[in-house]
């Protein structure tokens, strides 16, 4: 099973740029069609959040029809940039969103499981899980203890020792431990920090896409600071692989040339 991850698209309206020089519309395209390109095809495109820049209902509605190009189901949740109302509008015809509340839903397809899980608080940059949508995660970890599962979400839920724990998914104590019950919870992917980390949470691995446009680097020297940078944009393939389990490949999406 094969599953591609895009996150933090941040479309801004046509034109518009970030810091006056980053489109993001066309690091979504080019990024789009890299995956579109890709073969053998993912069985599957997951979205961590951020995707449009200030939740406009005419960014979800472009990221559809450009989405639609690769031919695979695509899910996904929102981050802080994100409104819920526009994307269940916009997202509605997959049928896979909730036609109220928070935006949390299941995959059931392969053999990795997927659930999505909503931490947005709207209008705040940080997030949080509230006591009714980790009860939600907790019911749906019960229905099935065996089948390797990932779960998403924007805001990471760990700890960074930078200025992204001021922002952080807060009080996960509670997730922690149902997420630490549930042995047969393989990775824990987030977006939210628009740069490639990896480390150990609640007895699982954490991860973190990095964005398709701008990417943030940590300055160690100033950890507090959050610093944009123009990093390679870049996307994630998770490959289960039957007797080891997820194996990340992290691909830049500027073109490379092959050693021959
Ligand atoms: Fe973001
Ligand atoms: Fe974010």
């Amino acid at each position: 099973m094969l599953i591609a991850h895009i996150s933090d698209l941040h479309l801004k309206k046509e034109g518009q740029l970030v810091k006056d020089q980053i489109d993001t519309r066309a690091f979504a395209i080019t990024a789009i069609d890299a995956i579109a390109a890709l073969n053998p095809r993912p069985d599957m495109l997951l979205m961590t959040g951020d995707l449009a820049d200030a939740g406009e209902l005419e960014a979800y509605e472009w990221f559809t029809k450009q989405v639609d190009r690769i031919g695979v189901p695509t899910y996904c949740i929102p981050g802080n940039h994100d409104l819920r109302a526009p994307m269940r509008r916009a997202f509605r015809r997959y049928g896979y969103l909730p036609e109220e509340g928070f935006l949390q839903f299941t995959v059931e397809k392969g053999p990795v499981r997927i659930l999505a899980l909503d931490t947005v608080i709207e209008g705040k940059a940080a997030g949080r899980l509230c006591a009714e949508r980790i009860q939600w995660l907790a019911e749906r970890l019960a229905e099935d203890r065996d089948r390797a599962t990932i779960v998403m979400m924007h805001h990471q839920p760990f700890e960074t020792g930078t200025g992204f724990d001021r922002i952080r998914c807060e009080s996960t104590k509670d997730l922690a431990n149902v997420i630490a019950s549930a042995p047969n919870v393989e990775r824990v992917i987030c977006g939210h920090m628009h740069q490639n980390i990896v480390t150990r949470w609640a007895g699982t691995v954490a991860s973190v896409c990095p964005a398709t446009a701008h990417q943030m680097a940590t300055d160690f020297a100033k950890p507090d600071r959050l610093v944009v940078a123009l990093d390679p944009p870049s996307y994630q393939l998770h490959h289960w692989v039957k007797g080891t389990g997820l194996i990340t490949h992290t691909r830049h999406i500027e073109p490379f040339k092959e050693v021959v």
